[in-house]
């Protein structure tokens, strides 16, 4: 069975991006390749591990062009000629315009370090460490054009213990992350995710 030509988007650490390639060379995500990873920041550690992983990089510089159509054309050529079909963001830090998000509609999920609804946005694990809240998790879900936004595929909890830092929930929610999102993309790749626009439903689960 053909395999699905994977794009990883990241902007900073990459240990999504580690995680994701991981459980492909073990073994546990048979039907994907990582055919690239797309980075907008040629400084970020994700691309020294692309490197030494030996996983093919494009890195596309924002500030080299005159907008983000002409930025995301550049990137759909790339997607194009390596004939992608799975774009998973992976701490990629910018909007993809609704233009791009309708080319890959259902083809593009991300990740996001709390339980969506709550706590959007850059810093959503400090936010609700903040907020006092006792349980928080990761989602991911296909992207839509707003921003952490789209229908929901996996959602996974994480209790915030009593005497709990914030450091020390940041690897619990990572610990999670690495886990949730290559389980993700084994059910996307066996066909096992049906949206209806707004759910997912996942085939053979409640
Ligand atoms: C993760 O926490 C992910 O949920 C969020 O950005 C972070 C990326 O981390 N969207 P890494 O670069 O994969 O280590």
């Amino acid at each position: 069975m053909a395999k699905i030509n994977t794009a990883v988007f990241a902007s900073g650490r990459g240990s999504n991006f580690l995680a994701i390639v991981k459980a492909i060379r073990k073994g546990s995500l048979k039907g994907v390749n990582i055919s690239l990873l797309v980075c907008d920041n040629p400084s970020a550690p994700v691309v020294y591990k692309a490197k030494k992983l030996n996983i093919k990089t494009v890195l596309i510089n924002p500030d080299l062009y005159g907008g983000r159509e002409e930025f995301e054309n550049k990137i759909t050529g790339y997607l194009k000629e390596n004939k992608i079909s799975l774009i998973v963001l992976a701490g990629f830090m910018r909007m993809l315009s609704p233009s791009f998000v309708r080319a890959y509609k259902n083809r593009i999920i991300n990740i996001h370090p709390s339980l969506l609804p709550a706590f959007k946005g850059r810093q959503a694990i400090k936010d609700a460490f903040d907020f006092g809240v006792k349980v928080t998790g990761v989602t991911v879900h296909f992207v839509d054009d707003r921003m952490d936004h789209g229908p929901v595929i996996l959602q996974k909890e994480v209790r915030v213990d009593k005497d709990e830092s914030l450091s020390s929930l940041e690897e619990k929610i990572h610990r999670v992350e690495h886990k949730l999102y290559p389980l993700a993309i084994k059910l996307f790749s066996g066909n096992r995710l049906r949206t209806n626009g707004r759910k997912v439903a996942i085939k053979g689960s409640r």
